[in-house]
């Protein structure tokens, strides 16, 4: 992509999940379900859930203390914190929150919504304060529970989601690694993937009514979100490579929003990138939707699979419909 202004980078990653874990063993006895059918269908063999007590903004903290440790900053140095995430403790948004209790006192914290695209939302979001010279170092935490909102007796849902956080801390840097993205939404089949508000009229006076109530448990359409992906993935990962300059064989390591096996799968397929290159978790963690990305490249990165320099291309999809794609290289 020709650039102008100041280059970007990626300097550390951090991860952190609740500790209790649910498999697909045990998820058979509240719905009937089994591991046999849940592997097959998604790959998932089980996921970790936020027991009472851990909250949103305690395991996106941690996430993002790992970060800006690898990174070799202090939380003082932040100039800006993104916490994208669509289960927020607080409706009013919780990374202000995370801003104090990492101490980042300088940083301006916002949340940012765009369900399990948050992550490639996020990276493009806080490119753009660094790019145009007004930030130097942001911390960009993507974190979701969505076992708060699941309904537990919707086999259909219940078993692909998990709760996690992870974090990356961007730089601006002499070098430019952030080659190329491109961002995409289609609120023609909103209809597909809702965590809605659901109200009843309330009558305050005899001349207003409001409506007041809750957020619904998440309902999905499989199919449409299935094929969404496999088609509308490739598009956008083409296009983001694209502006990038570079050709499907650069890439090292695709790392897609962890959805589905199959979906990793089939994407993988058409883009013909081989499966040694295709970074999965998801058997370990579900589909942790904003959290998904981050915590597989952290995952990745701890293991030593990335490797400075590398070429990596993330696709993150889902609820909006959004969708997104970001080419970058690993570290400064
Ligand atoms: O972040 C984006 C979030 N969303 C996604 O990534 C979802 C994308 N979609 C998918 O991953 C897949 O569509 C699912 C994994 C959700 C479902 O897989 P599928 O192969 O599309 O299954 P299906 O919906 O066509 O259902 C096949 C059968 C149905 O039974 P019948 O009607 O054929 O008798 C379902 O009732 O499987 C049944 N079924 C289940 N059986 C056991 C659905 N869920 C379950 C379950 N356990 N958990």
């Amino acid at each position: 992509m020709e650039q102008s202004g100041v280059g970007i980078a990626i300097t550390g990653s951090g991860s952190a999940t609740p500790r209790v874990s649910l498999s697909n063993e045990a998820l058979s006895q509240v719905v009937e379900t089994s591991d046999e059918w849940i592997a097959s269908r998604t790959g998932i063999r089980q996921r970790r859930l936020a027991e009472p007590g851990c909250s949103l903004a305690k395991l996106a903290t941690e996430a993002g203390r790992g970060a800006i440790e690898m990174a070799g900053i202090s939380a003082m140095d932040l100039d800006l914190i993104i916490l994208a995430t669509s289960t927020a403790d607080d409706l009013f948004g919780s990374a202000s929150q995370i801003q104090a209790e990492l101490g980042a006192f300088k940083a301006v914290a916002f949340d940012l919504t765009a369900a399990c695209s948050g992550f490639v939302f996020g990276l493009v979001t806080a490119s753009q304060f660094i790019r145009t010279g007004v930030y130097q170092n942001v911390l960009l935490i993507g974190a979701d529970v969505l076992s708060r909102w699941v309904d537990w007796s919707d086999r259909r849902t219940c078993v692909l989601f998990g709760d996690g956080a992870g974090a990356v801390v961007m730089q601006a840097n002499l070098h430019d690694r952030l080659l190329g993205f491109e961002l995409r939404s289609d609120g023609t089949q909103n209809n597909c993937l809702n965590l809605s508000y659901q109200s009843q009229p309330k009558n305050l006076t005899d001349d207003v009514t409001i409506n007041q109530g809750t957020f619904h448990p998440i309902t999905m359409n499989g199919q449409e979100v299935y094929r969404f992906a496999v088609k509308k993935v490739p598009e956008v990962i083409e296009k983001a490579l694209f502006r990038a300059n570079l050709e499907v064989g650069e890439v090292d390591w695709l790392l897609l929003h962890q959805a589905n096996q199959r979906i990793l799968d089939a994407v993988a397929d058409r883009l013909k990138i081989p499966p040694y290159k295709v970074i999965s978790n998801l058997a370990e963690y579900g589909n942790t939707s904003a959290a998904s990305i981050p915590l597989a490249l952290d995952e990745a990165v701890r293991q030593g699979k990335i490797k400075p320099g590398q070429t990596i291309v993330t696709s993150g999809f889902g609820a909006g419909l959004t969708w997104g794609a970001a080419v970058f290289q690993w570290g400064r």
